[in-house]
């Protein structure tokens, strides 16, 4: 039995923000050269005050299960990697479920940061594996505008809101489908990337708080190892791969990858300098413009790559 990617979504909210326009909105002491040569980072999407992370969520998934052409009630379950959910309960999944007019099977959250969409692959994979679902939605959602802190130039330029969905369906004796998935976490560098409180804290501001560089210093080893991880558990080498569609939160980290994978430039999807990053959001929503471009093809090989808050770390690699 193999997880079958049957169709991929997208949502960005409206507002678009570019770097100078962000910068003169909140007075920031920061230019338009600054960010994009250190991050690539052009513009990112800002949701509007009515928008949360089950509308987006549920934008998305609307769309991948319209391009899948599935009808919502055929999903067995819904699982929603977010950062910033709508409230510590229901969960986000059960919101999207009821949005969709989803009246059966369960949905749940999952907390990995930006590595929460390569989880919720994980997760869902393995229920279609154990034959606890036959269709599921999974769905990275975030609205990290709601917990940057817009005085700190150091992060608040690097984030935008969005959310991305693949519907995945059971295939037996198929080729294509998820191939396996590798995760990882660290909490001994759990403070390099946090947010400070939350609803069972003794306090703390609520808002995101990185030492970017610390994060860096983790990123490209840790990533090429669990990439070189996927591809030796099915047997690979990196000439095997097709695409990187990696988490998008610096355009350096994302070119360091394509090099140590040989992968010519244009095999490397790239959003974030339109998107900036959005956290469990950003790899969904890159397949789902690579693949509504028609870049990604039926049959090709794909690894998608996350580090995040955590630390966490993960890899997944497919047929598409
Ligand atoms: N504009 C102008 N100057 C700035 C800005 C800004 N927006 N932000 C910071 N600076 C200044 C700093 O104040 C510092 O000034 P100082 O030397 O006078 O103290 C100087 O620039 C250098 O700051 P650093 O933080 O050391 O800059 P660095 O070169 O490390 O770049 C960056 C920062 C872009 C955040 C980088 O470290 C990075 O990309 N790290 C990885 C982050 C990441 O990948 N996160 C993704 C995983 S986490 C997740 O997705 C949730």
């Amino acid at each position: 039995m193999r997880s079958v990617i049957a169709g991929c979504g997208g949502y960005l909210p409206a507002r678009c923000l570019s770097n100078a326009a962000l910068a003169a909105e909140y007075g920031l002491d920061t230019s338009d050269d600054w960010i994009v040569e250190r991050t690539g980072i052009r513009q990112r999407h800002i949701a509007a005050p009515g928008e949360t992370a089950s509308s987006m969520g549920t934008a998305a998934a609307r769309q991948a299960l319209e391009r899948a052409g599935i009808a919502a009630e055929a999903v067995d379950a819904v699982i929603v990697a977010t950062s910033t959910p709508d409230s510590a309960f229901p969960a986000t999944a059960v919101r999207i479920q009821q949005q969709l007019g989803i009246t059966r099977g369960f949905g749940f959250d999952l907390a990995a940061a930006c590595t929460g969409f390569v989880y919720a692959l994980g997760m869902a994979d393995s229920l279609m594996r154990t034959g606890q679902a036959r269709c599921v939605l999974v769905i990275g959602t975030e609205i990290f505008s709601r917990i940057l802190d817009w005085s700190d130039r150091g992060t608040c330029v690097l984030f935008g809101d969005g959310a991305g969905a693949v519907v995945l369906t059971a295939e037996q004796d198929s080729d294509r489908g998820i191939l396996s998935t590798h995760l990882h976490s660290d909490g001994r560098h759990g403070d390099i990337l946090l947010v400070e409180g939350g609803p069972g804290s003794t306090g703390g501001s609520g808002l995101l708080r990185m030492a970017g560089k610390e994060v860096f210093r983790h990123a490209v080893s840790k990533l090429a190892g669990v990439v070189d991880e996927a591809l030796a558990a099915n047997g690979m080498g990196h000439a095997d791969l097709r695409w990187l569609v990696p988490h998008q939160a610096n355009l350096r980290i994302i070119e360091a990858m394509g090099k140590k994978l040989g992968l010519p430039r244009e095999r490397v999807v790239v959003t974030v300098d339109r998107h900036a990053n959005t956290s469990a959001a950003s790899i969904p929503l890159a397949l789902a413009e690579a693949a509504g471009r028609g870049l990604i093809e039926r049959g090709d090989t794909v690894v998608l790559e996350a580090i995040g808050g955590g630390l966490t770390w993960g890899a997944a690699l497919l047929r598409f």
